[in-house]
């Protein structure tokens, strides 16, 4: 008897702990909104997952309906499998108007069987070309996994699953430009085959339509601010825990982890491109 009550309490624990995830979730409609491709968005469970899609009349994308100045933002992506090649999946931070800030996650497609390769870039006041590219671990077009991007007044870091992959630090003191913009968060799917995979050589492959993106996880940890707003500055406060100290560098796990995927899974770094840059860019010189 008492056997069964321990039992039946068990079943009870996880059935809360399963309705309690599924009530935290929160909907995309919530803090997103749908800014290109209208009928090329599908909502699905309860609005707390979007698919996106791309065909040969259009692809899509969404934004946040807010800007921050300040934050540690994420979300589950899954991205299109099958024959990909030349497709773009991408989610970014990018501010409106010229000499904008930008913040990119790029998932470059690829022909079937072959690995997706991720890029990212940082824009500060308009300026860009800082491309880094990696091989990933896992097949990203399996499963979802965590990306997430850690903007605070110290240093901007790109996490894979938790894993840090890249490290933007400001370097303002010796006249790197550092975002400081209001941002928006925006994720889209994109024709890219005049760059994408194999240098725009390979094209898409337009029988294996419609792609398709799955994305999750529409809370936002960002600190709020008006687009036009000049003031981010209460967006340092440290009643946000990204600005506080533990944030502002890698520790010491962190830091190997992040050293594990520099030698093991980058494949390019602007930093090292000596055609490209003969004398390597400030912020690539410690
Ligand atoms: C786009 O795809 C549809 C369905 O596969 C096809 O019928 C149509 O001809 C295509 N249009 C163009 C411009 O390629
Ligand atoms: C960058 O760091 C400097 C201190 O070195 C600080 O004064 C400045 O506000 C920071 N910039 C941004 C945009 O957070």
């Amino acid at each position: 008897m008492s056997s069964l009550i321990f039992v039946f309490l068990i079943i009870l624990y996880f059935i809360d702990g399963v309705l309690a995830r599924r009530s935290r979730e929160v909907s995309f409609d919530q803090n997103y909104k749908v800014i290109w491709g209208d009928n090329h968005v599908v909502s699905l469970n309860q609005g707390t997952e979007i698919q996106l899609l791309m065909d040969n009349s259009s692809g899509s994308g969404f934004g946040s309906k807010k800007n921050y100045g300040s934050g540690f933002f994420h979300l589950r992506i899954k991205v299109p499998g099958g024959d990909s090649a030349g497709v773009v999946t991408a989610y970014y931070m990018t501010s409106q108007g010229s000499r904008h800030d930008e913040l990119d996650f790029e998932f470059l497609g690829n022909k079937k069987g072959k690995p997706y390769i991720l890029q990212t870039n940082v824009f500060s006041e308009g300026e860009g070309n800082r491309e880094q590219r990696l091989r990933l671990w896992f097949d990203p077009t399996q499963d979802f996994h965590h990306y997430r991007i850690l903007w605070n007044q110290h240093q901007i870091v790109f996490f894979v699953d938790n894993i840090p992959i890249r490290v933007f630090k400001n370097m303002s003191n010796i006249g790197v430009r550092y975002p400081t913009k209001p941002m928006q968060t925006q994720a889209s799917l994109w024709d890219g085959d005049s760059w994408a995979t194999d240098g725009g050589r390979t094209k898409i492959n337009w029988n294996s339509a419609p792609f398709k993106a799955y994305f999750q996880g529409f809370d936002v940890k960002g600190c709020e601010v008006l687009q036009d707003s000049s003031d981010i500055q209460h967006c340092a406060s440290h009643k946000y825990q990204w600005n506080t100290p533990s944030f502002w560098q890698l520790d010491p796990v962190r830091q190997r982890q992040y050293e594990n995927v520099k030698t093991r899974y980058m494949i390019y770094d602007y930093c090292t491109d000596r055609k490209r840059n003969p004398t390597p860019p400030l912020e690539c010189q410690n």
